[in-house]
């Protein structure tokens, strides 16, 4: 801490000041959010015993009562936080978190139940009275400051309610558990289900559980050891190594085993120690506990009762055991004669066979288990012995000094292995693959907290939140970490995953974090990423830590961290984020005032910056997340909301959300009434008439000069293209280059990816279908991409669209098809939703000038179907004007009319690029009906407007079309004009497939 007079840091808290002598203030505590169980006691029927009872007699039981269950809460480490009336309160979990705080608070229960019996047999005795208590437990998460005593002590939230209410709910002797407790204590719990129970702080009724009894907490019966073992091979190699040399060399080794909690060692080592079994070595295990009843060697005594069954120990060795260690787990009666008995026995069992002693869950032993460890390994000889110690890797933070032991660390499993694992879990859960691929991931290897992972997919969909088991496990190992650390590592978790002493120095607003990092090093919460940057060994862990942080502070770290990544370059994206997650949590602690609305308004406007550059690079989804969360944060009512939700719902549309971006579109319009607003509504309404098309070009125009007034770049591009593409439906292809041109230029200006791409793929449509020759057309097209194509996937892929249908006219089908393969690559990289629809119309534009009209028809359908399911009338046209021409060349000829009837439908007024070609289509089939006379007016009218274009292929496709038609109604001599006129069409062009049909079809005459 820094000394307020002279400035001095010290480290820790001390009273004085080493420098200058000051008093310092004790730190104000820290406010904490801790997930932690209460209990909740109290007396039944207590009206009726005040009755009964004399005051002096009922102070004298109660006085009692309490010390009892006091005794019982404390023993099993709750903390009695006081005495309301005839009940008690107690919380385990303050100021202390413990992994297992469920199970303690379980185990108390039924114990204080057990002790009031007791007490009971008593009462009875001497008053005639017999005391019951009803009984609340539940697991939640509570606010408090650590401290035990006086205000600052109070552990406050809707859990501690929710175990009043629990408690009140339980008949006389119940003892109900809340549905996160038995979810905790769960495997090693017996009880029934009680409930739907209405719970405050629960939006739905619970079940809660009648606990009855404690089963055992063996890890083989409480985890899942059911599962197939994923093979562990080099840690197990290493053992049976070890454990050859000890046979080998007839001596004693210990060897610890040791990894962080969940990773496998139990499992590891008992399937270890079972083959060693089979392979005739004596093995006998045992397991240390947290805290409990019988002496400190209890886990010692375990293994040493299964070794003395076989054999013929010396039997005064075995009488000293007997009395003591074997008896309740204690030395009796000396630490000297109980070590003398034990190596007594092991060098007789050692010298004619193998003895393996597994001791598991060493991390809690006590002092004494060490000694007689060492002592064993130091004076044990010739004798084959092994004591594999199984245990946390923390125990060497607290025994950094135990060196009689080798060291054989179990890592976390790799990604492939947890992804078996998942699998094998899966079996039982069954789900999708992908989901278990992500959760494998996020358990980062440790199989434990995999397993719960998975298990909480059976509560229904994914889990965002983490398991309690798993959440336990991590805020105990944090809860003991000493102030400064810990501190070190919230600034930490509010930075992310990876951070470096520099943006720690920001969040913090304070010195060095120097000294508190080597410790999270060498305690695993962090490690080295590169030579400065530091990250959490575990995502899990960040989230805990950050979890464990009460709002208000994480609100002040994010925002203080926001303010110094402004200050710097830290791009709009993670100041956004920072304030966003600043004003999130100040929100939830109540109404927001100017402050939070401030943070609340910055947090949004750097959202949406972010988020439009990220949509004018084409990246889709992180844009559409950015303004979302934008929008979101703004609320509709908001005057920016407006702005911000246009370019959500046009990033949606483009991603393939089509009815939800319209939807949101239609709202961004109704609302966006304000001056400030035209052009959020010319965009909103240029958006929309993607969608009804008829009109889109007037719209267009109306648009333009509001965009012109705001010097709108963008606005102005989108329209122009929309101009355009009206006036390429009329089939005005020179008319429409010069548009095109013209927005271009304001795409290019503005930075818009998506409406620069859009651009180039009509340019690039108008080369095909337009007057220019196919080579001039494909150079043209070539040029483009060296212009705009070099790193933009989506460019190059719109332009080789076109471009492969202009190399297919020429007859290259192989280069056509590779250039389209490469679009297609481009545009899934991309994600863009519309590639499902326009690159079957291309590649079937292809396959049918390479004759393969089965594929093309094939193609033409998906396109149909995926158009008409993106709502994009554009799309589906053009989509089923190609199909109907498909079908027609295939003889079917009702299929052709009823497609060539859908794209007549969606077909805007005056789009003759579409009609003259439908018109010669319906043309085609009357003919082959005998229809003469509609027939005839048909093809005049497909005539007239293809005339009405200046594109040569459409021109050509209409007289091809009639001379067919012409053909089949015997009208030799018209048949070959019109194939004569399409002839001269395809040469101007420079389409050499089309010449090629229409010479066939003279050939056919
Ligand atoms: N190699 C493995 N293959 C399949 N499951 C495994 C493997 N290793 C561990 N598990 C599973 O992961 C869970 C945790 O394993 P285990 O209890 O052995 O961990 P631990 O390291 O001993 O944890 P703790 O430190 O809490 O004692 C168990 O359900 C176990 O079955
Ligand atoms: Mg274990």
């Amino acid at each position: 801490m820094r000394c307020p007079s002279c400035l001095a840091e010290t480290p820790g808290h001390p009273r004085f000041c080493p420098s200058c002598g000051t008093h310092l203030a004790a730190p104000a505590p820290v406010e904490v959010r801790k997930i932690v169980t209460v209990v909740f006691c109290d007396l039944a029927e207590s009206t009726a015993l005040s009755e009964r009872l004399d005051p002096e007699s009922l102070r004298a039981v109660l006085i009692r009562y309490f010390a009892l269950m006091r005794d019982q809460l404390a023993w099993h480490g709750g903390t009695v936080e006081k005495f309301i009336g005839d009940a008690v309160m107690a919380v385990f979990g303050v100021p202390e978190l413990h992994e297992d705080d469920a199970l303690r608070a379980a185990r108390a229960a039924l114990d204080m139940r057990a002790a009031l019996e007791r007490l009971n047999d008593d009462l009875d005795h001497d008053l005639g009275i017999r005391l019951r208590v009803r009984i609340g437990v539940n697991t939640g998460e509570v606010v408090t400051s650590g401290l035990t005593r006086g205000e600052q002590a109070l552990v406050a939230g809707e859990t501690v309610n929710a175990a009043a209410r629990l408690q009140q709910l339980a008949q006389p002797g119940e003892i109900l558990l809340g549905p996160e407790t038995w979810r905790l204590v769960g495997p090693s719990a017996v009880g029934t289900a009680a409930g739907p129970l209405t719970l405050r702080g629960k939006r739905h009724p619970v079940t809660a559980w009648r606990l009855v009894s404690m089963r055992s907490d063996d890890p083989a019966a409480i985890r899942r050891f059911d599962i197939p073992f994923v093979d562990r091979q080099e840690p197990l190699r290493e053992l049976d190594r070890t454990l050859d040399g000890i046979i080998r060399h007839r001596h004693c080794r210990i060897v610890t085993l040791h990894g962080e909690a969940g990773v496998g060692k139990t499992r590891l080592a008992r399937l270890w120690a079972e083959r060693a079994g089979q392979r005739g070595v004596l093995v006998g295990s045992g397991r240390c506990r947290p805290y409990g009843a019988g002496g400190t060697l209890l886990g010692v005594a375990d293994a040493v009762r299964e070794l003395v069954t076989v054999g013929t120990p010396d039997p005064r060795a075995l009488a000293v055991l007997r009395d003591g260690l074997l008896k309740d787990g204690t030395p009796n009666p000396s630490h000297q004669e109980t070590s003398w008995a034990l190596r007594s026995v092991l060098e007789g069992l050692g010298r004619s066979t193998y003895v393996l002693i597994v001791l598991d869950d060493v991390q809690w032993a006590g002092g004494p288990v060490f000694d007689t460890l060492g002592h064993l390994a130091e004076e044990l000889s010739e004798a084959a012995v092994m004591v594999l110690c199984v245990t946390r890797s923390d125990l060497f933070d607290r025994m950094p000094g135990w060196q009689v032991a080798s060291r054989l660390a179990l890592p976390r499993l790799g990604p492939a292995d947890s992804r078996l694992l998942a699998s094998g879990l899966a079996e039982v859960t069954p789900h999708d693959g992908a989901l278990l691929d992500r959760i494998a991931d996020r358990s980062e290897g440790n199989p434990l907290y995999l397993e719960q992972l998975v298990a909480m997919l059976g509560d229904g969909g994914e889990p965002h939140g983490l398991p309690l088991t798993v959440h336990a496990l991590i805020a105990a190992r944090v809860d003991r970490i000493g102030p400064e650390a810990r501190e070190v590592l919230e600034c930490a978790a509010v930075v992310g995953r990876e951070f470096t002493a520099g943006e720690l120095r920001a969040v913090s607003g304070t010195g060095e974090p120097g000294a508190p990092l080597g410790e999270l090093r060498r305690k695993s919460f962090i490690e080295h990423r590169t030579e400065t940057t530091f990250r959490f060994t575990s995502g899990l862990i960040q989230e805990v830590v950050y979890g464990g942080m009460a709002k208000r502070r994480r609100a002040e770290l994010h925002e203080r961290f926001a303010g110094w990544l402004a200050a710097g370059d830290g791009g709009d994206e993670a100041v956004g984020t920072h304030l966003e997650q600043a004003y999130r949590h100040r929100a939830d602690l109540g109404p927001p005032g100017e402050h939070t609305a401030r943070l609340r308004d910055g947090a949004a406007a750097r959202l949406s910056e972010a988020g439009t550059l990220a949509l004018r690079r084409s990246d889709l989804s992180r844009a559409e997340n950015l303004l979302s969360r934008g929008a979101a944060l703004l609320g509709a009512a908001h005057p920016g909301w407006p702005r911000i939700s246009g370019r959500v719902a046009e990033t949606q549309i483009t991603l393939g959300d089509v009815e939800r971006g319209r939807l949101l579109l239609t709202e961004v319009l109704e609302r966006a009434t304000g001056d400030a607003d035209a052009v959020v509504a010319a965009h909103a309404s240029l958006y929309l008439s993607h969608f009804d098309p008829a009109d889109s070009s007037e719209v267009a125009r109306r648009a333009i000069p509001v965009f012109e007034a705001a010097a709108d770049d963008l606005g102005l591009a989108r329209a122009w293209t929309m101009v355009a593409q009206e006036a390429q439906g009329r089939g005005r292809f020179a008319e429409t280059r010069q548009m095109l041109q013209r927005a271009l230029e304001y795409a290019t200006r503005s930075g818009a990816e998506l409406e620069r791409a859009t651009i180039l793929g009509n340019l690039a449509a108008s080369l095909w279908l337009g007057p220019e020759p196919a080579p001039v057309a494909i150079s043209r097209c070539r040029d483009l991409l060296a212009a705009h194509g070099r790193d933009r996937g989506l460019a190059r892929a719109v332009v080789g669209c076109p471009l492969a249908v202009l190399l297919a006219t020429r007859g290259g089908f192989d280069e056509a098809r590779a250039t389209l393969a490469a679009a297609g690559r481009a545009l899934a990289d991309l994600r863009h939703a519309y590639a499902d629809a326009f690159m079957p119309i291309f590649s079937a534009a292809v396959e049918s000038l390479a004759g393969r009209w089965d594929l093309a028809e094939d193609l033409l359908r998906q396109a149909c179907a995926r158009a008409g399911a993106l709502g994009d009338t554009q799309l589906l046209v053009t989509a089923s004007r190609d199909l109907a021409g498909t079908l027609l060349r295939r003889g079917d000829l009702a299929g052709a009319e009823l497609w060539a009837g859908t794209a007549l439908e969606g077909s805007p007024r005056d789009a003759p690029m579409n009609t003259a070609e439908l018109h010669a289509i319906r043309a085609e089939v009357l003919a082959a009906r005998g229809a003469v006379e509609s027939c005839r007016e048909l093809m005049d009218l497909a005539v007239h407007e293809a005339g009405g274009t200046d594109s040569p292929v459409c021109r050509a496709t209409v007289l091809l079309g009639n001379a067919r038609g012409l053909a089949t109604l015997g009208a030799h001599r018209e048949s070959q004009a019109a194939a004569r006129g399409a002839m001269a069409e395809f040469a101007a062009k420079g389409h050499l497939v089309g010449r090629g049909w229409t010479l066939a079809l003279a050939g056919r005459r």
